[in-house]
Formats: structure tokens, C-alpha cells, sequence
């Protein structure tokens, strides 16, 4: 299969417009196949212009229609013999008499299609068709079943295409509910075909085409199998690529996203001396590259800090009241949305990641705090703004200073920070310890895992402390969500079931608790799924 993805709809109607011309052109006796539909209009208004510029000359062309609704009054507004004729036959020169349709007022259908395959068979067979597709992966009237009829026959409309259809005729109820349409074989016997997709809704179906699969529940995957099929369509048909934007202390990780995954990424550091104005124009700049290189339409941001009315603060970040989407958005042209880093984190591993296929799920991300991510049927929860700031559930009523100024919270217990601090104390009281010595040059979460496996018990103390912390904050977490599964990320979680057994065992097995899988990348997929 040929494909050309153009620009927007004019675009792709001028290049259909073309091949045909081109068609008619090299042989002005063609037979051509025709479709209806709200595709195909464009191409042929561009068939009418060129037709009064007298570029065009269509005498010659013999015409077959691919289908009409069953039954119908040829002259009943909805008809697609009325479709055609204000759409084309009324605006060029193909003479009636060449001019091929299935009859929706036929007394006796399988007749009337009988009678149109032979008349195909007559004409010699048709040189081009054009063809549209139907959101459900439909051509023709040929709709998703678990088979597909070959040759020119009565069909009945799925309930997708009806609705579909809908839009044509006063009320839903008055789309009918059969049609006379070319089977697959009476398509596939085309010489050339093309085929027409544009806009969002038919993102799926266009989609099938390109899958590896060939299936009647997608009937336009068969034309896989037809040796000369062009495929042309808009952007919107073809991509769905957005763009997620991770900002972090240190650098913005910008990435282009289709179908779940980053098709292209670009790092700004985050330097010093920066400000609010310079880091804007940077991310902006690269934005701007890659909305027009991927056609991406959409643009997510994951930040952290506080979101709220007045914009976004940042601690780490030249970012004070800023209404950075709003500013964004005026720049590109585009709608921009705007999330806590930690909640697109979460929504990337859900969708993309190790929470694959469920709707529930909490992220704890354990760092120098306890950042969370929460995912409630497949969406982000954030409350009034800034829900997710788990770290800061407070575990213990006088417990230890936090800097946000309340004591006792989950992270001065859980993160990688309080686990450090409890192991340089442990190590100052027990200065034989394995742990005391593995500490002696540098201290990380590593030191810990380290030491226990040396056999320290000090280490092995501090270890059982630090998870019954953790297990403290997620059985409340637990409680109040009930997620169908949790995640853990941040550097620590790469000791995976070192940390994911002791931690299931405390909690009793209430929950599935897994290691997150995308790292760095989670922002980014979270961002751009906004
Ligand atoms: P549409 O229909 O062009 O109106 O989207 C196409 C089709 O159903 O084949």
C-alpha cells in the first residue's frame, strides 16, 4: 500500500482530485468507482473546478457508485443518487447514460445486485475506485462481522454506522437500516483504488490498515492484499502524535508521543542562572519545532510545585505565579495542560507502564520526599488542585520537623533522605558494624542493601524500621483509595524485590505492589496523554 499524509483536508482532496485526473487523462474512457460520504466531497468540488477551468474532460468516463441505503426514493434527499448528482454528476460532463447506481427503490434486491456485478463485468471492470472508510474500519456498506461477503449484495447497517450516518437525516431513527453495497471481491477487482480517510475519527481505523493483521472485523485490512492501493489521508487520520513535557530541577525533558510510546525527544538543562522568561522561550522554541514536524496537536506539562489559580510555583524553579500553559498556549497555537509532575509520572506508568490494563492506581515515588501519583479510572485525581502530596500525611502526631513546617509527616520516615538519616544513626551507635564501615566513605540507599547482604544485622534493623515506616503511609493510602495496584519508583525502587517482598508481607498482600517500568520516561507519555 502506497501512502501520501497530507497537511489538512484540501490538501488531500487535491491530490485524490489528481490521481484521477491523471486517470482520466491517460484514458478517457475510464471506469470509475465512486464513493459518498463527507470524504470524498472536497475531491470532488476539486473535480468541478478544474472540470469549468476546462482542465478536465469526463465525457468519456463510465461511473459506478459503491453503494446506496436499501430502501430508499432515488430522488429522496438522502439518497446517494442525490448525493452524487449535487456532489459531481450535476457539476462535470460524465453523460448519463454511463452513469452506474444501485437502485435503493429496486423490487427485488439480490437482482438488482446480480444485475450491477454484470454491468461492472461489461463495462470491463473498474479502472479506479475511491473509496472512503468508515470509523469501524468499513468500505462500502461492508461492515465488521465475522464474515464478509464477497460480491454485490443487501447488507445490514451496524449500529456504529447508522449513528454515524446520522448526521445526514433529521433524526437517528430515520437512517435506514439497510443497504445495497459492492462486496469485498467486487472492490478488490479495481485495478487502482484509492482510499480517503481524514480527521480524528477515523485515527483507528487508518490504523488497522498499517497493523499487521488482516480481519473481517476490520474489512478494510483486506485491502492488504491488493497490489496497488494508495492510502491518502490528513494528519489527523494518520497521527496522534502529542507532545509531553517533563520539567524537572535540572532539565526539561520534551518528547514527542504516538500510540504510547516517544518517537523523539529533546533535553534543555536547567541552568543557574536562568530565568522564568529564558526557560519559557527554550521549551517553547523546541515545541514549536517539533508541533510542526510531527503535526502534534496537543501539549502536556508535568511540573513540579504547586498549581493553583495564580499559575505555578516551583521551589527548584524560576517559576513563581506562572501561568505557563496560558502563555504557551498564546505562543503555539495550541491548547497546553498543565499537571503536577508526580500525577503525569502516574498516568504514564498507568497507561504505558507497569499499570498496564488497570483503571486504580497509586504511584509513591520515594526520593529525597514521598511524591504520589494518584490514578482513579484511568484519570488523574487531583482534588482541589494538588492532591497526591503524600509525603506529608502525617504518620506520627509530634513526630520529626518537616520543612513544610508540620511534624511527623510520611516522609520524614519514608523517603530516601529518612532512610539515610536513620542509617548514619545506626551507624554512629554501632560503630563495628558492616554498616559503619560500608558507610565510612559515602552513604546512599545502596549502603543499606549492601551491608545486608554482607550480613549485618544493624543494617538489617534499620532496614525492617525504614519498611514498617513505608508500610505505615501505604496501608492508610490503601484505606482511603483502594487501588487495584501500587507502584514504586525513585532510584531506591531498583533494589525491586528486596524492598517490594518485605513491603507486600507488611501489608498483609492487601494489594499488588510492583516496581514502576518507565523511569524517566513516564513524565513525558503522562504529560502528553493531558
Ligand atoms: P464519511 O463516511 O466520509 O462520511 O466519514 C465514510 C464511509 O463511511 O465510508
Amino acid at each position: 500500500m502506497k501512502l501520501i499524509v497530507c497537511e489538512n483536508y484540501e490538501e488531500m482532496s487535491e491530490k485524490a482530485a489528481e490521481i484521477i485526473k491523471e486517470q482520466v487523462v491517460k484514458k478517457p474512457d475510464s471506469v470509475l468507482g465512486f464513493a459518498t460520504g463527507s470524504t470524498p466531497v472536497g475531491t470532488y468540488d476539486k473535480l468541478a473546478e478544474m472540470y469549468k477551468k476546462g482542465e478536465l474532460d469526463m465525457s468519456g468516463v463510465t461511473s459506478f457508485n459503491l453503494d446506496e441505503y436499501y430502501p430508499i426514493s432515488n430522488d429522496s434527499d438522502q439518497s446517494y443518487h442525490c448525493f452524487m448528482e449535487r456532489q459531481l454528476f450535476g457539476r462535470v460532463n460524465i453523460t448519463k447514460d454511463k452513469i452506474n447506481m444501485l437502485s435503493g427503490e429496486a423490487e427485488d434486491p439480490s437482482e438488482e445486485c446480480e444485475r450491477y456485478e454484470e454491468r461492472i463485468e461489461e463495462a470491463g471492470g473498474i479502472d479506479l475506485q475511491i473509496l472512503g472508510i468508515g470509523r469501524n474500519g468499513h468500505i462500502g456498506f461492508n461492515e465488521p462481522d465475522t464474515d464478509l461477503e464477497a460480491k454485490t449484495h443487501l447488507t445490514e447497517l451496524s449500529s456504529d454506522t447508522i449513528e454515524a450516518n446520522s448526521r445526514f437525516f433529521e433524526n437517528v431513527d430515520l437512517v435506514p437500516t439497510h443497504a445495497l453495497t459492492m462486496g469485498i471481491s467486487t472492490i478488490f477487482k479495481s485495478k487502482k483504488i484509492i482510499l480517503l480517510a481524514n480527521g480524528r475519527s477515523k485515527l483507528n481505523a487508518v490504523r488497522e490498515l498499517f497493523s499487521e493483521h488482516i480481519t473481517t472485523k476490520s474489512p478494510a485490512t483486506m485491502l492488504k492484499l491488493h497490489s496497488d492501493v494508495t492510502i491518502i489521508c490528513d494528519y489527523e487520520a494518520y497521527s496522534e502524535a502529542s507532545i509531553g513535557i517533563d520539567i524537572g530541577g535540572m532539565s526539561v525533558k520534551i518528547g514527542v508521543v504516538e500510540n504510547l510510546k516517544i518517537i523523539d525527544k529533546r533535553i534543555i538543562d536547567v541552568t543557574s542562572g536562568m530565568t522564568e522568561k529564558d526557560l519559557i522561550a527554550a521549551i517553547t522554541s523546541v515545541c514549536a519545532e517539533m508541533r510542526k514536524r510531527y503535526k502534534a496537536n496537543r501539549i502536556g506539562i508535568g511540573v513540579p510545585g504547586i498549581i493553583d489559580e495564580n499559575g505555578v510555583t516551583s521551589a527548584n524553579l524560576p517559576f513563581k505565579d506562572c501561568k505557563l500553559d496560558e502563555i504557551m498556549s498564546r505562543a503555539l497555537g495550541v491548547t497546553v495542560k498543565i499537571e503536577n509532575d508526580a500525577n503525569c509520572a502516574a498516568l504514564g506508568e498507568q497507561a504505558a507502564g507497569a499499570g498496564k490494563g488497570m483503571r486504580n492506581v497509586l504511584m509513591v515515588t520515594l526520593g529525597t520526599g514521598i511524591g504520589g501519583g494518584i490514578i482513579i479510572d484511568g484519570k488523574i485525581y487531583s482534588g482541589k488542585g494538588n492532591a497526591g502530596e503524600i509525603g506529608h500525611m502525617r504518620i506520627m502526631p509530634d513526630g520529626k520537623l518537616c520543612k513544610c513546617g508540620k511534624h511527623g509527616c510520611w516522609e520524614r520516615y519514608a523517603s530516601v533522605s529518612a532512610l539515610i538519616e536513620m542509617m548514619e544513626r545506626a551507624a554512629a551507635e554501632h560503630p563495628d558494624s558492616i554498616l559503619a564501615d560500608a558507610a565510612k566513605d559515602s552513604i546512599n540507599g545502596k549502603t543499606l542493601f549492601k551491608a545486608m547482604d554482607m550480613g549485618c544485622d544493624t543494617a538489617k534493623h534499620v532496614f525492617d524500621e525504614y519498611i514498617g515506616y513505608l508500610a505505615a503511609g501505604i496501608d492508610i493510602l490503601v484505606s482511603v483509595l483502594d487501588p487495584e495496584l501500587i507502584l514504586i519508583a525513585g532510584g531506591i525502587s531498583r533494589e525491586n524485590e528486596k524492598i517490594i517482598k518485605p513491603l507486600s508481607e507488611r501489608i498483609g498482600g492487601a494489594v499488588p505492589i510492583k516496581v514502576a517500568e518507565l523511569k524517566s520516561d513516564a513524565g513525558i507519555i503522562g504529560a502528553a496523554l493531558l
